[in-house]
């Protein structure tokens, strides 16, 4: 099967992100040449083991999302000192979204910035988290409010890796391939795997070179993040990530039909393309109450002037600032969100 390679373009700080079965022997190439030594920041059970000739160490984080926070940047920080890791050396992170944005903001902040490769092993992983240099971690108040832009020396997606993804993740996954499906228009299902996750890759790469710290057009790849990070956030992430961003593409479908910038037709679609073609769920759970999405709402980092949607229209998907809550009750109300 072909490997794909495809570059974000960053001037001098562009890299490679390798798509296929097998990729992850190409890590050791791929290492800087400065590196004398290699921190590995992973978890339990990832299905994805390094053999590298080159003096290393192991970190391994705790699972779930309460572990994405200060407390294990303070751990893994501790044990690269132990380690002696320098500025010259590399932090890898292997494993899933949580996992890639810890270790690449302990890189960002070791010794005010170290290399860092990442080998996502999730499709959430591969298609978004890894690629494009956000990392960061939660507060109590929300998610991924601490953080840093810091572009990785090297992204490897492992396609081997998805072999063992237990079904949710995969479908968490489908939820940010749904996503490009809105950006693009691309029949991405009609892709097979490795195809898939290249062209997902090749989307985001084009935004994240375009522009880079989300100062205009990157902002689309948050299209239906904003609910999304307040619905994890109100069920203590009994909903995964993906899960609650084709949740949050349904509301943002709602609310731009609400604000008359889509018709019914297009209310539809979004429906058609989420529930029947991505099989994905479109429900806000009854337990999560509209008064609790709504501070989380407001604490996201986009609310700048107000509360702030990506949102479909007539020109495209793109930020609204400002949207009136009268709004957000009516998408609310036609989702039946208590
Ligand atoms: N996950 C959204 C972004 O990377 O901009």
């Amino acid at each position: 099967m072909t490997n794909h390679k495809i570059i974000v373009s960053l001037a001098d700080r562009s890299y490679p992100v390798i798509v296929g079965s097998g990729v992850s022997d190409q890590l050791q190439d791929l290492l800087p040449k400065t590196a004398k030594r290699v921190a590995i920041v992973t978890q339990e059970n990832i299905p994805l083991k390094l053999d590298l000739e080159i003096e290393n160490t192991t970190i391994t984080i705790g699972n779930g999302e309460q572990h994405k926070n200060l407390q294990t940047i303070q751990l893994i920080s501790e044990k690269f000192a132990k380690f002696g890791l320098t500025r010259s050396d590399v932090v890898i992170g292997v494993g899933g979204g949580m996992v890639t944005d810890v270790a690449g903001f302990a890189a960002a902040s070791w010794h005010r910035g170290t290399a860092v490769i990442h080998l996502p092993t999730t499709l959430v992983g591969m298609v978004d988290a890894a690629i494009g240099g956000k990392t960061g971690v939660n507060l109590e108040q929300g998610k991924n409010l601490v953080g840093a832009f810091w572009q990785p020396t090297a992204v490897i997606c492992d396609v081997d890796s998805l072999k063992t993804l237990p079904e949710r993740e995969t479908r968490c996954g489908l939820g940010e391939v749904a996503k490009y499906h809105f950006l693009t228009g691309d029949d991405l299902l009609a892709l097979e795997m490795t195809q898939r996750i290249a062209r997902c890759v090749q989307i985001k790469a084009e935004i994240v070179s375009a522009d880079e710290r989300e100062q205009g057009g990157r902002a689309v790849l948050n299209y239906g993040h904003t609910l999304a990070h307040a619905l994890e956030r109100s069920s203590s992430f009994a909903l995964a990530h993906g899960e609650a961003v084709a949740i949050g593409m349904i509301f943002a479908a709602h609310l731009a039909h609400s604000m008359k910038r889509i018709d019914d037709h297009r209310l539809a679609y979004h429906y058609k393309v989420i529930r029947d073609i991505y099989r994905l769920g479109v429900e806000v759970p009854k337990t999560i109450k509209r008064t609790d999405l709504i501070s989380f709402m407001r604490l996201d980092k986009k609310a700048i002037n107000g509360l702030t949607f990506v949102l479909d229209g007539n020109n495209s998907i793109e930020v609204v600032s400002g949207v009136d809550e009268k709004y957000i009750d009516q998408a609310f109300d036609a989702m039946q969100v208590l």
